[in-house]
């Protein structure tokens, strides 16, 4: 994991879910950078980010700033103007300053209004979908796609439609005010078709909208260029994607995925940089698999070890704060990942978790309809009725993982314990992916290389 010295676009991308935890793998390659994007999404992501001893959760800003490289907000996120200042401070709290020097933001990112979340939320409640959808929702509490609620839909769908706000109109006042008092008349409309409304005027969202355009007006760049000038230039930019393959919007189990293209494609679109600035594409998984919200999840486990993943793992969103599903690896998801984002490696995390459990269980096929499919099931109904057939492999317990992380530097992977690495290798087999590091704890320093 050592980005060359020369011109060089990284990718790093969820090959999940989300949650796989991208923040700590972004975090250590982006002290190797100079220059971090995040492309996609908005608030919605949660990077978690540990190191010498403090923990920052970050949602919109680009992890790069963590380790003080200059990074941008791509013309592919949506931004929420109040939760980018709550998050800004919340950083200053924690003794990282976010300067116009360390973090851009292009003219061309979508704004989420307060209209977004109100109708994300609406539309939840009222499951505005259909057929197998609604039916594999009904069994859930959490609403129907089971959203953040930030308003990332209704803000992605305004931007097709034409009709959204960027951020350039966010800080050129006659704008936003010709936009807010438009849009707020028309969307108020709509709200009310869902039998809810905005308590808001359009003089109070002006008006506050207005004073954080001009607090954020030197953020503002053209982040496009300056991504594409410095690769092109010899820089090293690290392009951070946010949630996973799987809650892609074109290739993710659609509908019950997210509203941005989250595979490395998205990158360039989002960023804005040609194809061949990205260089490099490299995978996060997690070693076992989670999802936040509704939707097919063949290896969701519901038993004793579905709750040791859990607690085990921590397995709460750091967003939301909503549990996570847990189940087993499915390498057919794995595979898919692989070819959807051409991974050159992949980062697995979180192997101490499945410490203590006697075997280990990969989905390598899925059953559906009564066949054996290698692949990952691409329609919704049968992603909801696949059955997945497992190999199982031998567990490990008390691994004293800070021996492995301390003789890992010397013996890379050699340093795992040998059921451990028999995972790591089928994990490999199965993809048809390297594994390039094992993640083994929370903290930056847990983890492990492979040797070159
Ligand atoms: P939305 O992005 O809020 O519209 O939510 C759509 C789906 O994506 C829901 O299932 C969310 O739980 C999921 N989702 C969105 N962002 C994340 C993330 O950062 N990690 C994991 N799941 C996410």
């Amino acid at each position: 994991m050592t980005i060359s010295k020369k011109g060089f676009g990284l990718a790093v991308i969820g090959s999940q879910w989300g949650d796989e935890g991208k923040g700590k793998i972004v975090h250590t390659l982006a002290e190797q950078s100079d220059l971090v994007v995040r492309f996609q999404g908005g608030h919605n992501a949660g990077h978690t980010v540990v190191t010498d001893g403090r923990k920052f959760k970050l949602h919109l800003v680009p992890s790069g700033v963590i380790a003080g490289k200059r990074s941008l907000i791509g013309a592919g996120v949506v931004i929420d103007p109040r939760a980018l200042k709550r998050e800004i401070e919340e950083l200053a709290a924690n003794g990282i300053r976010i300067t116009p020097r360390v973090l851009g933001i292009d003219y061309r990112a979508s704004i989420i209004m307060p209209w977004h979340p109100a109708l994300d939320e609406a539309r939840e409640k009222r499951g505005a979908m259909f057929g197998a959808a609604v039916a594999a929702a009904k069994k859930s509490a959490a609403g129907v796609i089971g959203t953040t609620k930030r308003g990332i839909g209704p803000a992605y769908e305004d931007r097709a439609a034409r009709v959204g706000l960027v951020f350039a109109d966010l800080i050129d006042a006659t704008t936003l005010r010709e936009k807010v008092f438009a849009l707020h008349h028309y969307e108020q409309r709509v709200l009310h078709s869902l039998h809810c409304g905005l308590a808001e005027s359009p003089e109070r969202i002006y008006a506050e909208y207005a004073t954080l355009g001009r607090e954020f007006a030197l953020f503002a760049c053209d982040a496009a260029s300056e991504a594409s000038d410095a690769v092109s230039g010899g820089a090293r930019v690290l392009f951070e994607g946010a949630q996973g393959t799987f809650l892609d919007v074109s290739f993710g189990t659609y509908p019950f995925v997210t509203s941005s293209n989250t595979i490395a494609g998205g990158a360039c679109v989002g960023a804005g940089v040609p194809p061949r600035a990205i260089t490099r594409v490299e995978g996060v998984a997690k070693a076992y698999t989670t999802r936040v919200g509704n939707g097919p999840f063949p290896t969701e486990l519901f038993d004793a070890i579905g709750r040791h993943l859990q607690e085990k793992g921590a397995e709460i969103g750091t967003s939301t704060g909503r549990r996570r599903r847990c189940g087993w690896l499915d390498a057919t998801m794995l595979r898919r990942a692989h070819q959807l984002n051409g991974f050159d490696g992949l980062h697995l995390t979180k192997l101490d978790v499945l410490d203590g459990l006697r075997e280990l269980k990969i989905a390598v096929a899925h059953e559906v309809h009564g066949k054996q499919v290698r692949e990952f099931p691409i329609g919704v109904r049968d992603a909801l009725r696949a059955r997945p057939v497992y190999e199982t492999l031998r567990g490990f317990a008390n691994v004293d993982w800070k021996k492995v992380v301390r003789e890992g530097k010397k013996k890379g992977f050699g340093a795992l314990p040998s059921e451990a690495l028999a995972y790591v290798r089928r994990i490999e087999a199965l993809a048809g992916v390297p594994v390039i590091s094992v993640s083994v704890g929370p903290r930056r320093e847990d983890i492990v290389f492979a040797k070159n």
